[in-house]
């Protein structure tokens, strides 16, 4: 059977500062010819970004600092870099033609944050983690002998892999077949996303194919043993930020059904400054904030999720998530949340206060919708309420407010 391979992962260096993420990078680089400089993507413009990948052909385009906070455009390009599509641009040269961008090479990505920002462009990548930052005298010596030999390029070994070209494109779809197999079948019950096996799987069939005519001092199972360690790990953080998305989508789903209440259970005010628990913040130009009542929306939302059959996370897991999500500000000191509601008491509308901390987050970056725009109807059932008829919450179909 033969696959063809319309995708192209990308090889994501993930850790802490000082742990060789550029080291690796750069020598990869120097199989290819010169070492690279790194895009830098944090800084860099869009434009900049596709210009970069588009340098390279058959080699890898190298892209440095990634963060969760990089533009939206940016992230789409980068998925996009997996179906080997570049981004659309004028060509002010020719007339303001339409082009696109070329992607001829593969794409490394490295940065001290995990990729999670968007789950799509995280099961896009080969995820590599990072954590090493003390080395042994050999370690070091070894190292030191690399970087010399690196100077004159490293390009040898890579045309010793080029000369088994042939014996590799008549052996490798075969083994990547009996490969698949295997580890579909030994990651069978793991619920493993298909991209992320595939990915993995490739690497491991082009190592098998080929380490008998090279001398690697690692074998086959050596590498199998480290693929399923690396694909459970992976998966594991996607299914996470998954449940962190559907965390977000049943808040979503509660403010439309009216279980959740705009400013009594949160609400998005464009903000000047807040009163942090960490101290106050200037928000200069004012950001809307949403700030939402932890306790009570967790509570919907676990009573929501366990009525619909999904899982639910643990309270302290959730804030955790919500605490390292770049949108996240922090938790501020005393927000004041209000409802109108129809007190039989006092045969009105009344306003019930409450102040109590808050989540608060960057609204706009969230790409959530928990605002309603002001209609028609929305203005008569104010005037509604005015007139002290009960103002309780709308079922489906009706407007609320
Ligand atoms: N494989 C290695 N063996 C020995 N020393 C290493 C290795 N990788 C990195 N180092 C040392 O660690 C330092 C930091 O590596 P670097 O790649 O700049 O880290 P990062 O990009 O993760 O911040 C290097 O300058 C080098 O001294
Ligand atoms: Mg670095």
């Amino acid at each position: 059977m033969l696959y063809s391979f319309n995708n192209f992962p990308i090889l994501n260096l993930f850790g802490p500062k000082g742990t060789g993420k550029s080291q690796m990078a750069m020598s990869l680089s120097c199989l290819f010819g010169q070492q690279q400089t790194p895009f830098n993507i944090h800084n860099g413009t869009k434009p900049g970004l596709a210009e970069h990948v588009q340098q390279f052909i058959n080699a890898f385009a190298w892209i440095d600092e990634y963060k969760n906070n990089i533009e939206y455009d940016k992230i789409e390009t980068l998925k996009s870099i997996y179906d080997a599509i570049g981004r659309n641009r004028l060509n002010f040269e020719k007339g303001k033609k339409k082009e696109t961008t070329q992607v001829n090479s593969a794409v490394i990505l490295s940065g001290q944050e995990m990729p999670t920002a968007d789950v799509a462009l995280f099961s896009r990548m080969i995820f590599l983690q990072f954590h090493k930052s003390e080395y042994s005298q050999q370690e070091k010596t070894d190292y030191d002998l690399l970087k010399v030999m690196e100077k004159e390029g490293l390009s040898h070994l890579t045309s010793s892999l080029i000369a088994h070209r042939k014996y590799f494109e008549e052996n490798f779809y075969s083994t990547f077949t009996a490969v698949f197999s295997d580890m579909s079948s030994e990651l069978e019950h793991s619920g493993i996303e298909d991209r992320i096996l595939k990915s993995f799987c490739t690497i491991l069939a082009a190592f098998k194919t080929i380490h008998d005519k090279l001398s690697i001092p690692i074998d086959y199972d050596d590498l199998r043993a480290i693929a399923i360690k690396a694909i459970t790990d992976q998966n594991s953080q996607i299914t996470k930020s998954n449940e962190i998305s559907m965390f977000w989508e049943t808040i979503e789903a509660l403010f439309d059904e009216n279980i959740l209440i705009d400013k009594w259970h949160f609400k998005v005010d464009s903000c000047t400054e807040l009163n942090l628990k960490s101290g106050k913040i200037i928000l200069d130009p004012p950001v809307n904030v949403l700030k939402l009542k932890f306790g009570t929306i967790y509570k919907a939302y676990a009573t929501h999720s366990k009525r619909s059959g999904q899982s639910v996370l643990p309270s302290t897991t959730l804030k955790y998530y919500l605490e390292i999500n770049p949108a996240f500000l922090g938790v501020e000191r005393a927000t004041r949340f209000s409802i109108k509601e129809f007190s039989t008491e006092e045969g009105k509308v009344v306003e019930k206060n409450q102040i109590t901390t808050a989540y608060t987050f960057n609204y706009e970056k969230l790409n959530i919708n928990l605002v309603r725009i002001p209609s028609k109807e929305n203005t008569i059932n104010e005037i509604t309420s005015s007139t002290g008829l009960p103002s309780k919450p709308n079922k489906q179909d009706q407007l609320p407010f």
